[in-house]
């Protein structure tokens, strides 16, 4: 029985259903300010120095077929994109941002990434990490990933051109799509039986909670800058009208 087009089919579903959840819809909710924006790219950042390390813990235990194909990845990521210019993440951007200003619940999923990276087989490790890239891939994803959608948000919300939006907004719309490809074959390969299978299932499913907190988190974060003094908004803590 081929294993990995049914797994296939049921964590496409899963990143799908991540836009329906309460915290994406919290997420998209949140009206943009030039501030708030300033607060999602700081997450954003140590989002990206977060993913680093995850991936390369995952690269220290994985096959070298795996470590090929992580490490093909890292080259955009960590070394040099040449849609950017740069690195996905820097030195410099790093710096342009104080770690300790993150909300503490942004905190709490990065270290729940690490443990999983760290702690859990190489195969749900990467699939902790895989799954971020195929809820940004706008080939599996109907109506765009999240970078897609978010840029959307920017240009209707704060009228930007496309031309405007910040270079990672720009090319993490496009990028994720050829990233998340680049596993396609390492999981026809070790995706094989019941067990697998259901590894597989279960690290895109507990992954994908992680990023529900995360981005409950920023959104969170972003309603306490620019907004009306806490309790006076509708809802509960930081809640969103509608
Ligand atoms: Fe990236
Ligand atoms: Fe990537």
């Amino acid at each position: 029985m081929p294993y990995w087009p049914r797994v296939r089919v049921e964590i496409d579903e899963m990143v799908n259903r991540q836009f329906e959840t309460p915290e994406f819809k919290r997420l998209f909710a949140v009206p943009l300010t030039p501030r708030r924006l300033e607060v999602y790219r700081h997450h954003m950042t140590y989002y990206g120095s977060n993913r680093r390390d995850c991936w390369a813990m995952v690269m220290s235990k994985a096959p070298l077929g795996v470590k090929r194909a992580i490490w093909e990845h890292e080259k955009d990521e960590l070394i040099h994109d040449e849609r950017m210019g740069k690195a996905h993440v820097t030195e410099e951007d790093l710096k342009e941002f104080d770690e300790s200003g993150l909300s503490p619940g942004a905190r709490a999923a990065f270290y729940a990434w690490l443990y999983c990276a760290r702690e859990k087989p190489w195969l749900e490790g990467l699939v902790y990490s895989h799954i971020l890239e195929r809820r940004n891939n706008g080939a599996i994803v109907r109506g765009g990933g999240l970078t897609e959608r978010w840029a959307r948000k920017q240009m209707a919300e704060l009228g930007k051109s496309e031309a405007e939006l910040d270079v990672q907004t720009q090319v993490h719309a496009v990028a994720d799509r050829e990233h998340s490809d680049i596993f396609e074959p390492i999981f026809e390969r070790y995706v094989v039986d019941e067990t697998s299978a259901r590894a597989v299932v279960e690290a895109a499913r507990d992954g994908l909670l992680i990023d529900r907190a995360l981005r409950g988190a920023i959104a969170g974060a972003m309603l306490e800058v620019e907004g009306p003094p806490l309790g006076t908004e509708t809802g509960p803590r930081g809640g969103i009208p509608g």
